[in-house]
């Protein structure tokens, strides 16, 4: 059977994210003992990028908390972003007086994570930690305080676990990084033996 998508280099498997989301999950729990939690933290995912890592951490986590969505997006169409960040969803969050753990696919420039931060803070959330899946230390533009970070990643655009371009890759269960010239050679070898 031939394959259903590009075969792009894979970064991290599938297991690998698991591991490691697991080392996160124990870090987040330290931390709320350490501190004397006596309230569960709200969680807080980006949608859609970071649903499967939302997932995970809160299959890990006890209790099955909810997981609460936003939609916030910076990238209009391509790998490029756009500078504007869009969010949608944020009112319906009962965040105040919480403490919230905002879980992100990725870091990049980070003022997906800057501005939701403040939006929470300013909704009244007593406090606003980010897990992040993976950052992109050297795309900075905003300083963001990052948390928990699964794995830094040098600048490449990647995709898979969650993450897309243009809709495209998303269901992918590793994380690879994306190459034009993969996926030119892969549709074009598709095209001509009839396939998608
Ligand atoms: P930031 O606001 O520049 O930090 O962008 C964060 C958002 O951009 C992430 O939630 C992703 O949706 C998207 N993004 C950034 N880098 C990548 C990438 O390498 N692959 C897929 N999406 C990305």
């Amino acid at each position: 059977m031939s394959p259903s998508h590009p075969p792009f280099r894979v970064l991290f498997s599938r297991d690998t994210i698991l591991r490691r989301v697991h080392e996160l999950a124990r870090a987040i729990q330290d931390d709320l003992q350490a501190a004397g939690a006596t309230t569960p933290p709200c969680l807080v995912s980006v949608i859609e990028g970071a649903r499967p890592f939302a997932r995970l951490l809160q299959q890990v986590l006890p209790g099955q908390l909810p997981v609460y969505e936003v939609r916030a997006s910076s990238y209009g169409r391509g790998t490029v972003s756009s500078g504007q960040v869009a969010v949608s969803g944020a009112e319906r969050i009962p965040v105040q007086g919480q403490h919230v753990l905002l879980l992100e696919d990725i870091v990049d420039t980070g003022r997906t994570i800057a501005a939701l931060r403040a939006r929470f803070l300013g909704d009244g959330a007593r406090s606003c930690r980010v897990a992040t899946l993976l950052s992109k230390p050297s795309r900075r533009v905003v300083e963001v305080p990052l948390d928990y970070t699964g794995f830094e990643i040098p600048d490449e655009f990647v995709l898979g676990f969650g993450m897309d371009l243009d809709g495209r890759y998303r269901e992918l269960p590793d994380v690879v990084i994306y190459d034009p010239e993969v996926e030119r050679s892969f549709r074009g070898a598709a095209a001509a033996t009839g396939g998608a």
